[in-house]
């Protein structure tokens, strides 16, 4: 099954709700919400308060992306965000296992990504408790970057991994109909859009095909 997730990085931030209400009539399933420190990556976005603040106006799945170094000493502050999935950064972490268990004690889905140049394999011992791998497609930090098709074989090599586990494969970076084919051809099943759906002069029709991708 395909899921749509739209980032919320690239929406109107002064028509917030109006944004999420336009994703979520045209059938989106998750929402992207990317948290950066400016350590992790060379930017800054939003933290926890706005999932909080967020969270009474949709019921679409919040998806958490944190792009922070050291993800535990974050995690207190998500508590009861309203959050229903958080992944944290394969390389952000200096003991990857804590923080997964932080993540489910919170009751929450647990997800890892990797940057491009971090092996897939090192995923490997962890893959059971796990729900959710998350392969950037460009490097984190920013939207509207272009995609990465050396990153295609990395999709391929996760899936493999993946095998019959329930673990969904999410994508992110430089996503749009035609990224997403390649990326769907190759294995993923969740696509994150920032720039392709919000700067979009019809967002619903984007979304609607990169849904359509599952029915070729
Ligand atoms: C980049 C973020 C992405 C970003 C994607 O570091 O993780 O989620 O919002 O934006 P687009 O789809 O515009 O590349
Ligand atoms: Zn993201």
């Amino acid at each position: 099954m395909i899921l749509v997730a739209p980032s919320l990085l690239a929406a109107d931030y002064g028509r917030l709700h109006q944004q999420i209400r336009m994703v979520e009539d045209a059938k989106a399933d998750w929402l992207h919400f990317d948290i950066m420190d400016g350590h992790f990556v060379p930017n800054l976005s939003y933290g926890a308060d706005l999932v909080r603040q967020m969270r009474p106006v949709s019921t679409l799945f919040f998806d958490v992306h944190l792009m922070v170094e050291e993800p535990l000493n974050f995690l207190p502050m998500f508590e009861h965000c309203g959050a229903d999935q958080i992944t944290v950064h394969y390389e952000a972490c200096s003991n990857l296992p804590t923080v997964i268990d932080c993540i489910r004690q919170q009751h929450i889905k647990a997800g890892v990504s990797i940057k491009p140049d971090t092996p897939v394999k090192l995923l490997n011992p962890y893959l059971d408790s796990i729900d959710n791998i998350l392969i950037m497609t460009v490097e984190p930090g920013f939207g509207g970057q272009n995609f990465m098709p050396e990153t295609l074989t990395k999709i391929k090599e996760t899936a493999q991994l993946i095998g019959d586990r329930a673990i969904t494969l999410e994508v992110d970076g430089g996503i749009n109909p035609q990224t997403a084919e390649l990326c769907f051809e190759n294995g993923a099943d969740v696509f994150v859009a920032g720039n392709a759906i919000f700067k979009a002069q019809n967002p619903a029709e984007i979304i609607r095909q990169l849904h359509q991708l599952g029915e070729k």
